[in-house]
């Protein structure tokens, strides 16, 4: 049995750290484990140009623990006005490593997000040129599609179609959560891969809905039958290096997400590696772990993975069941069983 396994540190190739307050209250525990992050521009208001990017990353870097050297890795917000060129500049000087895409109205803070795609052709077909990745929030945002089968149906509406427009663009499915979806990124030997977060990897949508309504497991896109989390499984275990780790971890104080019209999202940050270890052991795959939170991502953003390392030892972890924040607490995502590996 292994007690002690040492990996590559991770990134975290998905991730929501917000800002002022709750940015200084969660990051140090992305920092603790991570050395770099993909972070979501979904702000209020968003972050949409370059001189947003670089005001958001200097309060990130500001807001580092002392002594850590975590690099954040921008991105932009993708409107219907984005600038073309204000993309390539910001690509060309290093500030940002991908644009976001949210359809508008798909999920927090999206409503500046896209509705017409063919108003955004001419930044993706930059995008493509110059090889900056388009990193997708796939579900349709119609309302006569149930939203169980809104990542299925965008794949076929959507991005299969925006693929075909701009073969050379680089796209990461984020936070895939059906087989279908899985099943679409194998189906493309380059320039596809897909985000699998911690929690799609341990709930159902069951968790969610039986025995009275769980808020703190209720996120977009929210979890689907057992069968997909399976499939999830198979494709983060399977060492497939078009699959790697997005948290998609998403804080959101527990005075927002306990209403009646709660928040959609999961903070997972301080427990990811924890629950990661135990899943891909229960797998029998934890040799393949490594490739899912420290080599797949970096190989497909061009990259070079940490030469940092870190250990995972077989004990039980001491995780806050809350993080406190100024407005509240923000309670960490419990995968329902007790974990018994933790980060050395
Ligand atoms: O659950 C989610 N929370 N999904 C998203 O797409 C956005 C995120 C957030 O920003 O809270
Ligand atoms: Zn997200």
């Amino acid at each position: 049995m292994t007690h002690r396994l040492t990996i590559r540190t991770p990134d975290d190739w998905h991730l929501h750290l917000r800002d002022g307050a709750m940015l200084r209250a969660v990051l140090p525990h992305s920092t603790a484990h991570f050395a770099r992050a993909i972070i979501m521009p979904n702000l209020v208001p968003p972050v949409v140009t370059s001189t947003d990017a670089t005001a958001y990353r200097d309060r990130i870097l500001a807001a580092r623990p002392e002594g850590s050297d975590f690099t954040p890795l921008m991105t932009l917000y993708l409107t219907e006005n984005t600038d073309p060129a204000d993309v390539a500049a910001a690509h060309a000087s290093g500030l940002i490593t991908a644009v976001k895409l949210y359809p508008a109205g798909a999920t927090t803070n999206s409503a500046s997000g896209v509705a017409d795609f063919a108003r955004v052709q001419p930044v993706l077909e930059r995008m493509a040129e110059i090889g900056l990745p388009l990193c997708v929030h796939g579900e349709v945002t119609d309302p006569d599609i149930d939203i169980f089968d809104r990542e299925a149906v965008f794949i076929d509406r959507v991005l299969d179609p925006l693929r075909a427009r701009v073969p050379g663009l680089h796209v990461v499915m984020e936070h895939i959560t059906t087989a279908r979806a899985a099943d679409y990124v194998r189906s493309a030997p380059t320039g596809l891969a897909a985000t699998i977060t911690t929690h799609h990897l341990v709930i159902n949508r069951n968790h969610i809905l039986v025995g009275g309504i769980r808020p703190h497991y209720y996120c977009l896109p929210v979890a689907k039958r057992e069968e997909h989390r399976l499939a999830l499984r198979a494709a983060a275990t399977s060492g497939d290096a078009r699959f790697f780790l997005g948290t998609d971890s998403a804080p959101h104080a527990d005075p927002a997400k306990l209403q009646p019209c709660g928040c959609a999202g999961c903070f997972t940050a301080p427990n990811t590696l924890p629950i990661l270890a135990h899943v891909f052991e229960a797998e029998g795959a934890l040799d393949r772990l490594e490739a899912f939170t420290s080599l797949n991502g970096p190989a497909f953003y061009g990259l070079p993975p940490n030469d940092t390392h870190l250990t995972l030892e077989r004990t039980a972890p001491d995780i806050p069941a809350q993080v406190e924040t100024d407005d509240g607490p923000v309670t960490v995502f419990d995968p329902g069983y007790p974990l018994n590996w933790r980060v050395a």
